[in-house]
């Protein structure tokens, strides 16, 4: 299984990235399994103005992001919530990949996390972010896993150091595993 795996944030010090960093290297220790964790930074998506895209086309970042994409088997998203809805680096993300056809998203298992400082586990920015990727043909996990309190769980390494939330993560990513190669 080719795993793709990024964090919706930008931020450097962001802990959808954190996340996303202990997601993949749990994954990474199964056999049958490899992992390539992206920095959605890394391929300079610009706001998505259809004037760039008239004048010159799909940014090559966005080609190259949905290159990847379409030669994963399945993908992890660790999404950030904003104002109770999906952030939009995100959503500008999916939006222009979703100028290139066939679709990079279709048919692709998702499994989608969030972290956040708040208490609420980013369960409304989890169910926003499934929208437009369902509209794009994703398979979404129907188990998406929220951290709350994410601040407290992650040492300045990015280790996370709490044992249940490590475990549950650890139950949902075999879990997925499983539900992703149904669609293999
Ligand atoms: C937030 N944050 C936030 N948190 C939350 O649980 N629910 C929310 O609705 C929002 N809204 C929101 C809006 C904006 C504009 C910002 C900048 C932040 C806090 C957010 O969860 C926090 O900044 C996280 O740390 C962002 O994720 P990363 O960057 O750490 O991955």
């Amino acid at each position: 299984m080719k795993y793709l795996i990024f964090s919706g944030s930008l931020r450097t010090e962001s802990l959808n990235k954190k996340l996303a960093t202990v997601a993949s290297s749990i994954l990474a220790e199964k056999s049958d399994t490899e992992t390539m964790l992206v920095n959605m930074r890394d391929f300079n998506i610009p706001v998505y103005d259809g004037d760039i895209e008239d004048k010159s086309g799909i940014p090559d970042g966005v080609k190259a992001f949905g290159e990847l994409i379409k030669n994963s088997n399945a993908l992890i998203i660790s999404a950030p919530e904003y104002n109770g809805s999906i952030a939009g680096s995100l959503k500008n993300a999916i939006d222009w990949l979703s100028r290139i056809k066939p679709f990079p998203f279709e048919g692709k298992p998702i499994l989608l996390l969030g972290a956040t400082p708040g208490g609420f586990a980013a369960i409304r920015g989890l169910s926003a972010t499934k929208v437009p990727l369902e509209a794009l043909g994703a398979i979404i996990y129907p188990q998406t896993f929220g951290v709350g309190k994410a601040h407290e769980i992650f040492s300045k390494e990015g280790e996370l150091t709490d044992a249940g939330t490590k475990t549950r993560l650890a139950g949902t990513l075999d879990k997925f595993d499983v539900f992703a190669k149904r669609f293999q």
